[in-house]
């Protein structure tokens, strides 16, 4: 697994890295919104020459199109096997941008420079590239890491708040899943404090680095990162197919998938009443509640069908035994799906 810098350290490993290895060219991809926000603080730090790529913003243009606009422009702009790919940006620059560098000539160098809370502590660590594909979330891709991640939370001044809670339903789900004296401190604390969050990130990202080299391939440990992503991804593909529904981010999507997937874990692992209870007293705490009608309930539970992670046609979770304690590949019922639904609702 690849290394993460912190603050000062990061921007000197960069610079270091750039001298040492000697790029022929270095190319810096941010959104719209990376682009205006980002960029300055990122000037400060960085002085090396690059090249600026540009993608629109959003889950909507993480799709082959923008890979190939931006294949097109390295390619243009003469980027050979020894350049560098810098990702500026959220979720979708990093899994775009990563997957851009790892197919572009079979692959040239990139480090990711995670901009919002949710790639700080999730999607820029691992080595997840990829896209979506035909309505589906993250269908083609590859794991494949890049040479560091720098972690600067000081771009987090500029990220709306519900960017900021998306993020921070990743960071509940690590306590979910590893720690629940860290689930707990969460949960009470008040969400964007800076002395707080700063240690919370490294103590998310120490959470998921061991998860993963334990289990770079995800043939078993590594799933339990999937813990609310059953659902919430299906419930986020949904959102995504129909923008006339509630358009909901990755974070708000998994965190309903997470409070559903604590009554699925009552009903299937013996969570208990209590924690279960509690999961859904958190989450409500901080995101708005959406309903579902019976068409997009249908919807969804099609949409389960997809779920990448299933083995032949059975829909199989990551569920707890008590918060801190997963459980992968579990089995549930039709009828277990639809009460999941309805303890959401109530
Ligand atoms: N690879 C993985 O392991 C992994 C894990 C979790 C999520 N993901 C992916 O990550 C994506 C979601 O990530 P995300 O929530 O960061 O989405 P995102 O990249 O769309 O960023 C969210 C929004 O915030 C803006 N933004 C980012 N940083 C900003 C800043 N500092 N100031 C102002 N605006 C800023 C972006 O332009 C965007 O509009 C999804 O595509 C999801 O599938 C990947
Ligand atoms: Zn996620």
């Amino acid at each position: 697994m690849s290394t993460i810098f912190y603050h000062a350290n990061g921007w000197k490993q960069l610079s270091v890295t750039i001298v040492e290895k000697d790029y022929s060219s270095v190319f810096v991809l941010v959104d719209q919104n990376t682009k205006s926000h980002c960029l300055s603080h990122f000037d400060q730090h960085f002085s090396h020459p690059y090249t600026l790529l540009t993608m629109d913003a959003g889950e909507a243009n993480k799709h082959i199109e923008t890979c190939e606009h931006l294949w097109s422009s390295l390619s243009e702009q003469g980027a050979d096997r020894n350049s560098l790919l810098l990702n500026l940006g959220g979720g979708v620059v990093t899994d775009l941008g990563g997957f851009v560098a790892c197919t572009y000539k079979r692959g040239i160098d990139f480090i990711n420079i995670p901009t919002s809370l949710l790639a700080m502590v999730d999607a820029s660590v691992g080595g997840k590239t990829g896209v979506d594909f035909q309505g589906l979330k993250n269908q083609i891709g590859i794991i494949r890491e890049p040479a560091f991640v720098v972690i600067d939370d000081g771009f987090l001044t500029t990220l709306p708040i519900n960017e900021f809670r998306s993020g921070y339903a990743e960071m509940l789900k690590h306590g979910l899943i590893a720690d629940a004296d860290y689930f707990s401190n969460l949960a009470t604390e008040q969400l964007n404090v800076k002395s707080t969050i700063s240690n919370n990130i490294r103590h998310s990202v120490e959470i998921k680095h061991k998860v993963i080299s334990e289990d770079p391939y995800e043939k078993g440990l590594r799933k339990i990162l999937n813990y609310g992503h059953t659902l919430g991804h299906a419930i986020e593909t949904h959102s995504l197919n129909h923008p006339s529904a509630q358009n909901l981010l990755h974070g708000e999507a998994i965190a309903i998938g997470m409070v559903m997937e604590a009554e699925l874990s009552y009903r299937t692992t013996n969570l208990s009443i209590g924690e279960r209870n509690q999961i859904k007293a958190v989450f409500s705490s901080i995101f708005d509640s959406i309903s579902f009608d019976d068409s997009d309930r249908s919807a969804i539970k099609a949409l389960l069908k997809h779920d990448k992670k299933n083995k032949s046609s059975e829909v199989r979770f990551v569920l707890l035994k008590a918060i801190g304690a997963p459980v992968i590949d579990c089995l549930v019922s039709e009828e277990d799906i639809d009460a999941a639904f309805r303890f959401y609702a109530d």
